[in-house]
């Protein structure tokens, strides 16, 4: 059969603001599944670039220091470590995990202000900002908290309220108060800022959007939510010291700006682009960024995707693509997006500035990323929002991971190593429930692989899930163990196809829980170029249950999984809380 070509995929996954490591809600809405979906179209023989940093300007960044007490450069170089460490420990495989702060995206960020202001998208307006007479200071975004306009939520951000989700401006809020000082001496003062055009780029966003029909759904209705009330233009500046300085093309600072800087949200998802050009340096190409990114250097053919929770579509759909459209420039827009609900805990939200749920850190010391990272995709909060809890996590570790998964391989191989000294037998010939196992695998494996295409999370796992299951009734049809009383070499074929198939459960375990899968394959001994998910990989079904080499030798893996025990859910539930 002739190899299908490799395709380049570039992955993006929403950059975790620096403020604190994140919930397990972030981590399944953005960078867990671009993780999955990166990890799967690697073992398909794709070329994928996975791009990730840390959020590190804005008010979130300011305000956290400020609670810390620490500088702000201070505070950002240790939350990058401690969030880069966090997605090592969680298996995050990015190809480069860059930060919003890098000289590449202040740069980057400067020249494409300069080009919208040069092709009549930028403009300077006189605005209407909440200042703060006693801390002597504009309070912008996050500075101001008071009611929501909407929902009559008290403690509501000026940029988002929490309770309902909208986005706010601080002038709306009933009863403002300074998040610096508390006070309430407030007033709305006149100041000037940058405007992004939107309301221009209506047309041009639209047409996009509405052609984007391979989109998944959520994404695609919430941007069409967004064009139907009517782009409007968005202030790209801010009252702010810590975040990319506003200056003209010849490096000078813009007069009237000397205390001002560009809204995060203005240069975070710019930062994609840059993290690339921090990836490219890092290796020693620093050109190489542009194949991924420039239309006119060969990003026309990348496909682009992008991972993000539902709060962050506005953003993605209207303010970055204006950004790039409104260039004129060859950039590359994003192909596909694929955005998330949220996770719930116990009815409520999780909550990084309320610590709310268990964050990331916190999980690893209870138990192994992959236990996470099978129940988090397993229950993606695609369709809906998912709720979290204990026993649901409990039993999905239990059943899934330890009973289908764990005791198919730890029986099968437990059962060669006591039988057949170890090593994967010869002799018999494969019959009915060889057959029975084959015909499910043509069915499911061309569904696994489309459900993964389709960025459809919690039908991938279950698939993976039902394979393994089908695995465990053909053992109980094949029934080696029953056989091997009287004629050896009809266990042989048993054994031999439980083998192989442990074999594949692991193959197509690894973009879920990739730590495991290692251990069942290299326990199987599987060599690293028999670990693909590749077209070829799967073209001779029949041939998969015997592709491990007759003879050769193989070991129980050490434990799989260990189930999680009521006691430790009681526990757990004391500890972060199971109730709202
Ligand atoms: O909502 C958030 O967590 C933002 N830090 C996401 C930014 S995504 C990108 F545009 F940078
Ligand atoms: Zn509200």
């Amino acid at each position: 059969m002739t190899k299908s070509a490799p395709r380049r995929i570039l992955v993006t996954s929403a950059l975790p603001y620096i403020n604190g490591v994140k919930h397990l809600g972030n981590l399944a809405g953005s960078m867990l599944p671009a993780d999955v979906y990166s990890r799967f179209q690697r073992l398909r023989g794709h070329d994928v670039l996975y791009i990730c940093a840390t959020d590190e300007h804005g008010t979130p960044a300011e305000l956290a220091a400020q609670a810390a007490d620490v500088p702000v450069r201070q505070y950002v170089d240790e939350q990058h470590e401690i969030q880069k460490k966090a997605g090592e420990d969680f298996l995050l495989s990015y190809d480069h995990f860059g930060r919003s702060c890098s000289d590449e995206n202040a740069a980057l960020t400067q020249h494409f202000a300069h080009v919208l202001e040069a092709n009549g998208l930028i403009e300077e307006r006189t605005m209407r900002q909440v200042y703060s007479v006693d801390d002597e200071r504009f309070l912008p975004d996050r500075y101001v908290e008071g009611t929501c306009p909407h929902c009559e939520f008290e403690k509501a951000r000026g940029d988002q309220c929490d309770n309902c989700g909208r986005l706010l401006d601080p002038v709306d809020l009933i009863d403002p108060y300074s998040a610096v000082s508390g006070s309430k001496n407030v007033e709305v003062r006149e100041t000037r800022h940058l405007f992004l055009l939107q309301s221009q780029m209506q047309d041009r966003i639209r047409d996009w959007i509405e052609a984007a029909t391979d989109w998944p759904p959520l994404a695609r209705s919430i941007a069409l939510k967004w064009l139907d009330e009517g782009l409007r233009d968005r202030a790209i500046t801010r009252d702010l010291s810590w975040g990319v300085p506003v200056i003209n093309p010849d490096g000078s600072i813009r007069e009237g700006f000397e205390t001002k800087v560009f809204y995060v949200w203005f240069d975070a998802p710019i930062e994609y682009i840059a993290a690339t050009e921090e990836w490219a340096k890092a290796k020693g190409e620093p050109e190489a960024w542009r194949r991924w990114w420039r239309t006119d250097e060969g990003a026309e053919e990348v496909d682009y995707v992008q991972f993000m929770g539902k709060d962050n579509v506005a953003f993605h759909t209207v303010g970055f693509p204006v950004t790039i459209l409104g260039s004129q420039e060859p950039w590359k827009l994003v192909d596909r997006l694929k955005a998330f609900n949220w996770v719930t805990w116990y009815g409520g939200k999780f909550s990084t500035s309320n610590k709310r749920g268990v964050f990331m850190d916190q999980a690893l010391d209870l138990l192994p990323a992959d236990y996470w990272r099978w129940y988090l995709t397993a229950n993606a909060p695609e369709g809906s929002d998912a709720a979290f809890t204990w026993e649901g996590f409990q039993s999905a570790i239990n059943s899934d991971l330890a009973n289908v998964l764990g005791n198919f391989v730890n029986r099968i191989t437990k059962y060669c190593a006591a039988k057949f000294d170890g090593k994967v037998p010869e002799g018999g010939e494969a019959g009915e429930a060889e057959s029975w196992m084959v015909a499910e695998l043509e069915t499911r494996l061309p569904q696994l692989v489309q459900h993964y295409e389709n960025m459809d999370f919690r039908k991938a796992a279950a698939e993976t899930r039902a394979i393994w299951a089908a695995g465990n009734e053909y053992l109980t049809k094949a029934e080696p163990w029953v056989k091997y009383k009287n004629d050896v070499d009809a266990a042989a074929v048993g054994v031999r196809a439980g083998l192989n198939l442990a074999a594949l459960f692991g193959i197509i375990a690894q973009p879920i829980i990739p730590e495991a899968a290692a251990m069942i394959l290299d326990a199987l001994g599987v060599p690293e170029d028999g670990r693909t998910l590749s077209e070829e990989a799967f073209a001779d079904i029949p041939a998969l249950l015997d592709a491990l080499p007759r003879g050769h030798e193989i070991s129980p893996p050490d434990v799989l999984f260990r189930k999680i025990e009521e006691e430790q859910v009681a526990e757990w539930t004391e500890r972060f809380g199971g109730e709202s």
